[in-house]
């Protein structure tokens, strides 16, 4: 099929249907991936996080954040609704599809999850960054919204970060988490020469290849660790 003529969006639900069945398949795909990983990380990050935030001050920051990342998923699979996908398809553990590795594990400590929002949701800020040019308005719509909640999650995960690190046992307990967590963050840019990153944006739904997003992020994280004094453990030949 030929690459669509640009500028190529798509404005609502009913148009959605009105396309070919392969970009069909991609949005509902984009999105499901974007529910179940946003519930994934609020069940085993962000919600146990409340009851390990050390100070009221820190329980207040550790409630909104698990409150906007649940409202994260709530976003996505209404969308995903909207466009016929079933719930149960967007919820982990009722469906076949896996969240990402990094969301197989226990919250070890507030350390761990200052670090998860320092790194990890600077992962999520590209994917949304990727999405806010998307040709399927919805999905557009929805990243311009989720930008400033997940960039207060990555300021949130640096200015707890950089108090922890002002005592030595804060400070190993933020190096521990970012020697555990960081090793699985690469993949959450999807494989070397994608199939699917290739028809993403053959159709406009996202902009950048995974090698670049993943580059561009291990750039970002080493500034953000290094500005603590801290250092990324190497990561194992890919
Ligand atoms: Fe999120
Ligand atoms: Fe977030």
């Amino acid at each position: 099929m030929p690459t669509p003529a640009a500028p190529f969006v798509v404005a609502t639900p009913a148009e959605l249907l009105q396309q070919p069945a392969e970009y069909q398949e991609l949005v509902k795909k984009i999105i499901v991936s974007h529910a179940i990983n946003e519930l994934a990380g609020a069940t085993v990050y962000d919600e146990p996080a409340i009851a390990f935030a050390p100070t009221p001050y820190w329980k207040w920051h550790a409630c909104r954040i698990a409150m906007e990342e649940y409202g994260h998923h709530v976003r996505f699979a209404k969308m995903g609704k909207a466009i016929g996908v079933a719930e149960d398809t967007m919820i982990p553990g009722r469906t076949e599809k896996r969240s990402l590795n990094i969301f197989d594990t226990t919250l070890g400590g507030w350390a761990e999850f200052c670090v998860l929002k320092m790194i990890g949701d600077l992962a999520e800020i590209l994917q949304v960054e990727d999405l806010l040019s998307c040709s399927y308005v919805p999905l557009r719509k929805a990243a311009k919204i989720t930008m400033p909640e997940e960039k207060f999650h990555a300021t949130f995960g640096e200015r707890a970060c950089a108090e922890l690190v002002q005592t030595a046992e804060g400070r190993s307990g933020v190096q521990a988490g970012i020697n555990k967590l960081f090793p699985t963050l690469p993949a959450f840019f999807g494989r070397a020469n994608s199939k699917n990153n290739e028809l993403y944006r053959k159709w406009g739904i996202k902009e950048r290849t995974n090698e670049a997003m993943r580059a561009d992020y291990l750039e970002r994280a080493r500034v953000l660790v290094e500005k603590i004094g801290l250092k990324l453990p190497k990561l194992p030949a890919a």
